[in-house]
C-alpha cells in the first residue's frame, strides 16, 4: 500500500552571514533556490505535501517559493525558540494523518531523493523515528549521535555534551523523518530545559526512546547534508553539485574533456553524443539534442539546440534561440530570440536577434540584425537558401525572400524579394594612379614639417 508522506522544510534562518540584501534560502545552487532544491528532492523523494517554515516578515521568500512551485503551503515562526518551535510552526500539517513525516532544511540543498527513500523505508519496517547522521570530518558544533548496543539513545547538543560525547565523531544532520501518527504528540512534548533555552528538535530522541518506540539513525556522505551559513559554503555546495551533474552527464553519453571547467545549470539536458568543450557554461533553460559539439568558451541560455549543430568557439546564445538540426552559430557571434533553419549557419561575428532564418541560409561573417531602434523591437525574416553577404546590416522588421542575395556591406531597410539580388551602398569608383600621387604629396609633407 502506498503511503503518504509530508515534508516540513526549516528556512527561518536568519543567513546574517550571507551578508545579502536576499533571504538565506533564496541564494541560487545551479541557477535554482536552495529551498526549491530541497523542495524537488521531497517531491522526487515521492513527498505528498510540502510545508516552509520561514521566520516573520519573510514575504518575500513566500512569494518566490510560490513562483517555483505554488503548492507548497507557507507558515510563519514569529520567534525563533528553537527547531522543535520552528516544527510545531506547522502542527496543523503534522496533525493530519500523513503515514510518514520528514523534516528537513532549506539550507542543506544537496540532500538527495534516494537518502530521503531509504529513511521511509525505515519508517515502513517499523522505525518511530529516524535520525539522517553523518562521519563529521571536524565534529565541533553538531549534535553528536549517542548510540548503545546499535540504538540511537540520544543526540546530545555540542554545548551540552560532556567531554567524553565530545570526542564521538557521528553526527546529527538535523534531518529527520517520524511516523506520522505520533509525530506532533512528541514533539509537542519537547521542554527548553538545556543551556540555550530553546526547544530542540533532537530531544524527540530520548523522549521516544522512554516510550519504548523505535529509534535508529542511518548515515549519509557528510557533503550530501553540508549545511550553508556564508558565501564560501554556498560554493562549496555548488562544487559538489556540479561535480555530481558532470558525473551524471558523462555516465549518459556525453562527452566533456575537461568536465571541470563545465558549469550546468539545474535543468540543462543534453543528448547522447554531444560534446562540451571546455570552460563552457550552460545557464537556466538549455537542451542541446545528441549529437552536437558545443565549443570551448560558449555561455547558452534559454537555448533549444537540435542535433548535430555546432555552437562556438566563443559564441553566446541567449533566451529564445532555437537552433534547428545541423545548424551553426560559431565565433563571436550572439543569438537571442531567434531560430535558426536547417543547416543554416551564422558562423562569424554576428548578431542575431528576433529573427527567424530559413533552411540552409548562409549569413555572412559580421552581419547585424539590427532589431531595436530605441523604443521597440522588430522582426527580421532571412528565407530559405538565402545569402547574406558579409558585414551587412538588416534594419528590422525587413524580410529576405527565399533564395535572395544581399551584396555584402549592405544596409537593407527595404525586404528584398525571392530570387534578387539587394544591394544597398555606395558605388565603387577607380581613380588611376591616384595611390601613388597621395603619397607623395603625403611624403613631402612630412619631410616639409
Ligand atoms: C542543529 C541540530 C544539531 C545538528 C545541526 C546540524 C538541534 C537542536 N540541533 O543544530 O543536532 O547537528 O543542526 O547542522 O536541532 N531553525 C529555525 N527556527 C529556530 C531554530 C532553528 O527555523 O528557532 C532552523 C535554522 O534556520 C536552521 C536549522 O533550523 O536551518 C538548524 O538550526 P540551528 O540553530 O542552526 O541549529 P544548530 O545549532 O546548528
Ligand atoms: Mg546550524
Amino acid at each position: 500500500m502506498r503511503k503518504t508522506c509530508l515534508t516540513i522544510i526549516l528556512a527561518a534562518g536568519e543567513g546574517t552571514r550571507m551578508k545579502s540584501a536576499t533571504p538565506k534560502v533564496l541564494h541560487e545552487v545551479a541557477g535554482l533556490p536552495m529551498v526549491v532544491h530541497v523542495l524537488n528532492a521531497a517531491n522526487q523523494a515521492g513527498g505528498d505535501k510540502s510545508v516552509v517554515v520561514v521566520g516573520a516578515g519573510a514575504d518575500n521568500v513566500a512569494s518566490k517559493i510560490n513562483n517555483w512551485n505554488n503548492e507548497v503551503s507557507i507558515v510563519i515562526q514569529n520567534e525563533r525558540l528553537g527547531t522543535a518551535h520552528a516544527v510545531l510552526a506547522a502542527d496543523e500539517w503534522l496533525r493530519q494523518s500523513f503515514d510518514d513525516v520528514l523534516i528537513l532544511y532549506g539550507d542543506v540543498p544537496l540532500i538527495q531523493a534516494k537518502t530521503l527513500h531509504n529513511m521511509r523505508h525505515e519508517l515502513q519496517n517499523g522505525a518511530d523515528l529516524v535520525v539522517l547522521g553523518f562521519e563529521a570530518a571536524n565534529p565541533t558544533g553538531y549534535g553528536r549521535l549517542i548510540v548503545d548496543d546499535g540504538q540511537l539513545v540520544a543526540i546530545r547538543e555540542h554545548k551540552d555534551a560532556s567531554d567524553d560525547e565530545k570526542t564521538i565523531s557521528l553526527c546529527n544532520s538535523g534531518i529527520m523523518g517520524f511516523n506520522g501518527s505520533i509525530a506532533s504528540e512528541l514533539i509537542r512534548a519537547i521542554e527548553n530545559n538545556n543551556s540555550q533555552n530553546e526547544y530542540y528538535l533532537t530531544d524527540a530522541v530520548s523522549i521516544a526512546r522512554s516510550k519504548g518506540l523505535k529509534v535508529v539513525a542511518t548515515t549519509v556522505a557528510e557533503e550530501d547534508v553540508q549545511g550553508v551559513n556564508n558565501r564560501v559554503q554556498l560554493a562549496e555546495v555548488e562544487a559538489v553539485w556540479q561535480q555530481r551533474k558532470r558525473k551524471e552527464m558523462m555516465l549518459n553519453g556525453v562527452s566533456m574533456p575537461a568536465p571541470e571547467t563545465v558549469q550546468f545549470a539545474h535543468d540543462t539536458e543534453i543528448g547522447r553524443d554531444t560534446i562540451v568543450e571546455p570552460n563552457v557554461v550552460f545557464a537556466s533553460g538549455v537542451s542541446v539534442a545528441e549529437n552536437a559539439t558545443i565549443r570551448a568558451f560558449s555561455h547558452l541560455e534559454g537555448a533549444e539546440i537540435g542535433e548535430g549543430c555546432i555552437v562556438g568557439p566563443y559564441a553566446r546564445l541567449r533566451p529564445g534561440t532555437s537552433m534547428l538540426h545541423g545548424s551553426k552559430v560559431g565565433n563571436f557571434c550572439e543569438v537571442k530570440k531567434a531560430t535558426i533553419g536547417i543547416g543554416s549557419k551564422v558562423n562569424h561575428l554576428s548578431y542575431i536577434g528576433d529573427t527567424i532564418i530559413g533552411t540552409k541560409a548562409n549569413i555572412g561573417a559580421g552581419t547585424i540584425t539590427c532589431n531595436y531602434d530605441g523604443i521597440n523591437k522588430h522582426q527580421t525574416k532571412i528565407g530559405n537558401n538565402a545569402f547574406i553577404g558579409s558585414n551587412s546590416s538588416l534594419v528590422a522588421p525587413v524580410e529576405i525572400g527565399d533564395n535572395a542575395i544581399v551584396a555584402a556591406g549592405s544596409v537593407v531597410t527595404k525586404d528584398v524579394p525571392q530570387d534578387a539580388l539587394g544591394i544597398s551602398r555606395g558605388k565603387q569608383i577607380n581613380k588611376d594612379h591616384l595611390a601613388g600621387k597621395i603619397r607623395l604629396r603625403n611624403e613631402a609633407k612630412k619631410n616639409a614639417g
